[in-house]
């Protein structure tokens, strides 16, 4: 809480028009609870507000009319990120250039805890479920451990095999029933809307960690906040950039959700380079010329890749094709080293949301890049930890509460996580 809490029970009340009898009453406490919350925070009687109180004042406070209670009868409803008025997190659709910098500036604040010099205990009581109706190893347990991070801790189900979804299940009840058990919901689901389906069962916010083709707005977030945090160590800034976006354009969610959120600057210039049957789909590139970026389509890798600020490559989503077909790019879809130091600047950022596919014939971005510095793969994955935990203490509104929470570690942890990195792993 950025006040003290007798100033902010004081200043409810009076915003409220309310004595206090009144006021423990509207809030659900007794008389004599709401007095200990008011007394001087150094007398011997004074007692802590519980935090679910503060969020339930707050949404007293906002809540537009008496009429309208059922429907907004939830804490979050203030909150910077909303879908139909609930602390969720569906679409990149929901955020302005201005709401995304808030939320790199709290993922800056949540660094050290990332980093593991520091410790916070701002979710400790809360609980997250983790859905994952689909692969997935980095955004599961990314979410999870940024949840830990924060104190919270967190209940997993994976696959249909193991949950009721196998028996006949509804999204509708999953989701109800889930909610009951839970104060947060990250799901991941093969079809397209399902997430969404998810979040209308329920007021507590859910996450959506990937639908089918649709969107994977956790992970274009934390792609434009590396991407912003390496453009400033070299002085670039995002107006301007030249983007290539590789491969699986047309089935690969993370950059539909990229595009959509990097088009909300200004005059980029996109490449996207995929085969023909992979291309971008027309909704996505129509609105990037909507808002006057240039976009050019090609299959020409090394044509497309010259002069890019960011290269940004994909893997091929073999598992949404009903045509098996097409088993994996052609080496001419290759990203490897003899192709960058050819046509790639010195500091040409290369990205990959991961998984990379290492089996033979896939032809994925190349593993003898791992000593190159502008590989940017892993500080992309370590960056999701800082961003997902912005993203949750938002959601949850204790996003003023982190800075003051945070305490020394007490243990150490290497200065570099991985043996290949970069000198500048993790500089700012
Ligand atoms: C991606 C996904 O699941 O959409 N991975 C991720 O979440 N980092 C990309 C992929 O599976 O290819």
């Amino acid at each position: 809480m950025s006040v003290p809490q007798q100033t902010f029970l004081r200043d409810a009340m009076r915003r409220l028009n309310m004595t206090r009898e009144a006021f423990a009453s509207r809030i659900g406490v007794s008389r004599r609870a709401l007095d200990t919350w008011l007394l001087p925070a150094e007398s011997a009687e004074s007692r802590g507000m519980p935090e679910i109180v503060e969020r339930f004042v707050n949404e007293i406070l906002t809540r537009p009319a008496d009429g309208q209670a059922a429907q907004s009868a939830y804490p979050g409803s203030g909150c910077p990120i909303q879908f139909e008025g609930r602390p969720q997190l569906l679409s990149v659709d929901q955020f302005s250039r201005e709401s995304a910098e808030d939320l790199f500036r709290l993922a800056d604040i949540m660094q050290p805890i990332a980093r593991r010099q520091k410790i916070s205990r701002v979710l400790e009581g809360a609980v997250l479920g983790n859905l994952f109706f689909e692969a997935s190893t980095r955004t599961r347990v990314s979410f999870g451990a940024a949840f830990s991070r924060l104190g919270g801790s967190v209940c997993d189900t994976t696959g249909f095999t193991f949950s009721s979804m196998a028996k006949g299940e509804s999204i509708y009840d999953t989701s109800r029933v889930m909610a009951g058990y839970v104060d947060a919901m990250v799901v991941r689901h093969p079809e397209r809307g399902s997430v969404e389906e998810f979040a209308r069962a329920t007021n507590i916010p859910v996450i959506n960690a990937g639908d089918g083709p649709g969107e994977h707005p956790s992970q274009a977030l934390l792609d434009l906040y590396t991407i912003q945090r390496e453009f400033s160590r070299i002085g670039k800034i995002v107006d301007g950039a030249h983007i290539a976006m590789v491969g699986d354009l047309k089935y690969g969610r993370t950059v539909h959700s990229l595009s959509k959120l990097l088009a909300l600057y200004k005059n980029l210039r996109f490449t996207l380079i995929s085969p023909p049957t992979l291309e971008m789909p027309a909704y996505i590139v129509e609105k990037l010329g909507e808002r006057n970026h240039t976009v050019v389509q090609t299959t020409d890798l090394r044509e497309g890749l010259r002069g890019a600020d960011v290269v940004y490559a994909t893997r091929i989503q073999k598992e949404r094709f009903t045509d098996e077909s097409f088993e994996g790019y052609t080496p001419d879809f290759q990203i490897n080293q003899a192709l960058v130091e050819s046509v790639c600047g010195p500091d040409t950022m290369i990205m990959h949301p991961l998984p990379r596919d290492g089996r033979p014939g896939a032809n994925d971005l190349s593993t003898d890049l791992n000593h190159d510095p502008r590989l940017a793969i892993f500080r992309q994955t370590d960056n999701g930890i800082p961003v997902r935990m912005a993203i949750f203490a938002t959601l949850m509104g204790v996003e003023n509460l982190v800075g003051r929470s945070m305490r020394d570690a007490n243990w150490k942890s290497p200065a570099y996580i991985g043996v290949d990195d970069a000198v500048f792993h993790g500089i700012d």
